[in-house]
């Protein structure tokens, strides 16, 4: 904070990292207290824990980094080997980020991650708060990621009248304010771990805050009510008819979607367009469908909710002799070696091809 709030900053410093020295978790991309952590860890966790939680990130660190000790290791390895070993994290966007920053850092940079802030914002597919986050944790640098635990920290802190996401200028520049160059990386994780464990969403746990007695929202009586937020847009219902064709020897065929746009690049059944209403989907089918084939609807149907979208899916199931060249074939015994979405993958499970 600048002007008169200034001096509490080394307090606020000296709260929050006794806090986090006696509060922390244990977990498996964490050097332990004292050492230095390693920066292609501290990378890949990043990546995964932008959008997924703690909990799941926790049980597919160490398989990951099992398949890819290294950064070079993953440079080396094909997109679609990346891809399949982000399965179950969602957002695959990030398995081709961290695939094209490690060849660029594996080109450019002899296979060492630089650990400046503003040369990691250069590589491909690192934004600021990995940036940041990187710099912090595995280089030491005095700068403070902030995620949305952060945000929520911060804004509460100051009780932020700006709503979110018009507040992330403000909140950066309250966080970098609080950045020091000693123990920055513990700095920049108990900020989240204080979002995460102390400073919930709903019920934020102020009595065992370490920062209780500097934070403007407490005093308002309604912690809570903090970070204010704009009205979200409201998510739109899409429906689709996918179709599940199989071929005599009992192959299905698969797409690739196209490299921009949800799930880019990823493997799914042909389908209509996600379109408003149920009978726009229903009419779609005789221009999307693959030709010459007589459809048979399979009961029921499967939601899947994305971010902005909820979408309704309809199956369509047929036989053909043969494919086409060109075409995407596989037999359910090598459903898993297919870069496969969520969604697909409860498709199939709806269509009995794959089990639970
Ligand atoms: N969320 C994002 N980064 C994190 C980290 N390093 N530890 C715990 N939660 C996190």
């Amino acid at each position: 904070m600048d002007g008169p709030q200034a001096p509490a900053t080394a307090e606020l410093r000296t709260a929050l990292l006794a806090w986090y020295d006696r509060a922390r978790r244990d977990l498996p991309w964490r050097a332990v207290p004292g050492a230095a952590a390693d920066p292609w860890h501290v990378l890949v966790s990043e990546l995964m824990l932008q959008q997924t939680t703690v909990a799941t990130v926790r049980g597919r660190f160490a398989p990951f980094l099992a398949r890819f000790p290294t950064l070079q290791a993953l440079a080396e390895a094909p997109l679609d080997e990346v891809l399949h070993a982000w399965q179950g994290l969602g957002y695959y966007r990030r398995a081709r980020a961290l695939h094209a920053c490690a060849r660029t850092v594996a080109g450019q940079h002899g296979g060492r991650l630089p650990l400046d802030p503003d040369e990691l914002l250069e590589l491909p597919g690192i934004g600021p708060y990995t940036a940041a986050a990187v710099a912090a944790i595995a280089g030491g640098r005095a700068v403070v990621p902030v995620d949305a635990n952060a945000e929520r920290v911060l804004a509460r802190l100051a009780a932020l009248e700006t709503p979110l996401p018009a507040a992330r200028p403000e909140l950066r520049a309250l966080a970098a304010s609080l950045a020091a160059p000693t123990r920055a990386g513990d700095f920049a994780q108990a900020l989240m771990e204080l979002g995460a464990l102390v400073c919930l969403p709903k019920r934020p746990a102020c009595p065992g805050c370490p920062w209780v007695s500097w934070c403007m929202a407490t005093r308002t009586g309604q912690p809570a009510a903090f970070p204010r937020k704009q009205m979200r847009p409201p998510r739109h219902v899409r429906h689709t008819v996918a179709f599940v064709l199989e071929r005599g020897d009992g192959a299905v065929l698969f797409r690739r979607r196209p490299d921009t746009g949800l799930l880019p690049g990823m493997i799914e059944l042909p389908s209509t367009p996600w379109l408003p209403e149920p009978s726009q989907a229903m009419h779609a089918v005789a221009t999307a469908a693959p030709e010459g084939v007589a459809w048979a609807a399979i009961a029921g149907e499967v939601r899947y909710r994305f971010t902005h979208i909820d979408l309704v899916c309809r199956l369509l199931r047929g036989r053909t002799a043969n494919g086409a060249a060109g075409e995407i074939w596989a037999p359910p015994a090598r459903f898993a070696e297919l870069a496969l979405p969520t969604m697909t993958k409860r498709l199939l499970q709806h269509a009995g091809l794959l089990g639970p």
